[in-house]
């Protein structure tokens, strides 16, 4: 058979929904400056779907300085992998504050969070290691468990009995192989806003010999006193062995990081093969990151204002008897009950963008379970109670008209066609 064929009579689990597509679901695009009013098809729309935590995407001094820093550099410099050609004093400076920040003794800079985070893990562990890990871990976890020769277990998610009963399957088996274990959480989960349960896995390293990895992409700069994230939350910051953060949250730029002890993140620096074969970040980046770094250290107001929005969607939706999960975070999900699969799902979405201006991201089965309706809310510093307020309102309107079948008839004003 044709390659090319085949794949096309499968395209795959979110291909396979390009058919009602109009730049609408897929690929939508955002248009202006990333604030909270921004424009969509032609229309000005409030949006909530951007990981722009602490506003720091349009922050006017952050602008500023990856403005100059792309004048002053241009995005060549440094040329090659870090290892070779591409270090500079900024690289190293960079890492160091990161290390600092988030308590550890040492930090390494990756490229991206999915190919770096996926190249950690390959570089941790060889086929005599086991991985245990978390149900709901994030795509690239899952990635870079799938590079990995030796065996992996998995605990539902949050599940620290069962974790315990796949560290004892593990010990078994590492106790035949001479291997290590490695444990992999995220800090904060994406999709349902909870945290991993960081203080209780760290709790069992007096019973079992692990070493832990946290991804926390989504807790980095919202979580913790000083935003250092999850770990410092839970307060158990030491007790994490690998700390790994993408810069492409709360940092709202592109790149990533890992911090830990210096013996072990020096060994990484020679063995994670995404960063000894790729160039190395181009300047802008490394210094419009160390602005950014410099404004979370600096200016608290902006995770705090980030809580209030926080706190001020989070009690609107529950007061008005929506059912948002177990966040403890500021991903906001909103659960909502439909029975009409994809098409109402669909339908009610379009209602929200284009008749009440509000745009977030929907998930439906089989991320969520059948029946619900999981709409994503991402508040962030830069969004007001005015927002807050208006946002309610069109929830509750489309909640309504959701529980009465409204978005099962097709003709709703601005409906997709296609079922
Ligand atoms: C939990 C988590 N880890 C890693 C990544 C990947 O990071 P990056 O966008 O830097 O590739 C993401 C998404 O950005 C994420 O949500």
């Amino acid at each position: 058979m044709d390659l090319f064929e085949k794949l096309l009579q499968d395209k795959g689990p979110l291909g396979q929904h390009a058919y009602i597509d109009d730049n609408f679901y897929m690929f939508p695009k955002l248009e202006g400056e990333i604030k909270p009013r921004m424009t969509f098809k032609g229309k000005e729309v409030l949006t909530w779907s951007l990981n722009n935590y602490l506003g720091l995407a349009n922050h006017p001094e952050i602008r500023k300085v990856d403005a100059d820093a792309a004048a002053e550099w241009g995005l060549g410099y440094p040329m090659g992998a870090r290892m070779m050609t591409g270090n500079s004093v900024h690289h190293e400076q960079l890492e160091r504050e990161l290390a600092d920040f988030v308590s550890k003794e040492d930090a390494m800079l990756l490229n991206f969070g999915y190919q770096g985070i996926m190249s950690v893990i390959d570089a941790l562990v060889d086929r005599k290691d086991v991985i245990v890990y978390d149900a709901e871990d994030h795509a690239c976890i899952i990635d870079g468990l799938r590079m990995h020769m030796g065996k992996r277990f998995v605990y539902p998610h949050n599940d620290i009995d069962n974790l315990q009963k796949q560290l004892v399957r593990a010990e078994k088996l590492t106790k035949e192989t001479g291997g290590g274990i490695l444990v992999i959480t995220e800090g904060v989960f994406g999709m349902s806003g909870n945290m991993g349960n960081l203080k209780d896995i760290v709790a069992l390293k007096e019973k079992f010999n692990f070493r832990l990895l946290v991804d926390d992409a989504h807790g980095f700069g919202t979580m913790g006193a000083s935003g250092a994230g999850a770990g410092e939350e839970q307060g158990v910051q030491d007790g994490i062995d690998i700390y790994f953060s993408t810069f492409a949250k709360s940092m709202a730029s592109i790149g990533a990081f890992i911090a830990g002890e210096k013996t072990i993140i020096d060994h990484l620096r020679y063995n994670v093969r995404s960063q000894i074969f790729a160039k190395s970040l181009p300047m802008p980046l490394v210094i419009g990151n160390l602005k950014r770094l410099e404004l979370l250290r600096s200016k608290p107001e902006l995770k705090e204002n980030l809580w209030k929005v926080v706190n001020a969607i989070q009690t609107g939706f529950k007061e008005n008897g929506f059912n948002i999960g177990t966040t403890q975070s500021p991903v906001t999900p909103v659960f909502l009950h439909g029975d009409g699969g994809l098409y109402e799902a669909a339908n009610m979405v379009k209602d929200l963008r284009n008749n009440m201006n509000i745009f977030c991201s929907m998930i439906v089965y089989p991320v969520v379970p059948k029946g619900v309706i999981m709409l994503r809310i991402i508040p962030t510093a830069v969004h007001t109670q005015d927002d807050v307020t208006e946002t309610i309102e069109a929830f509750k309107n489309i909640k309504g008209k959701l529980a009465a079948g409204e978005y099962r008839k097709a003709g709703v004003e601005g409906a997709i066609v296609h079922n």
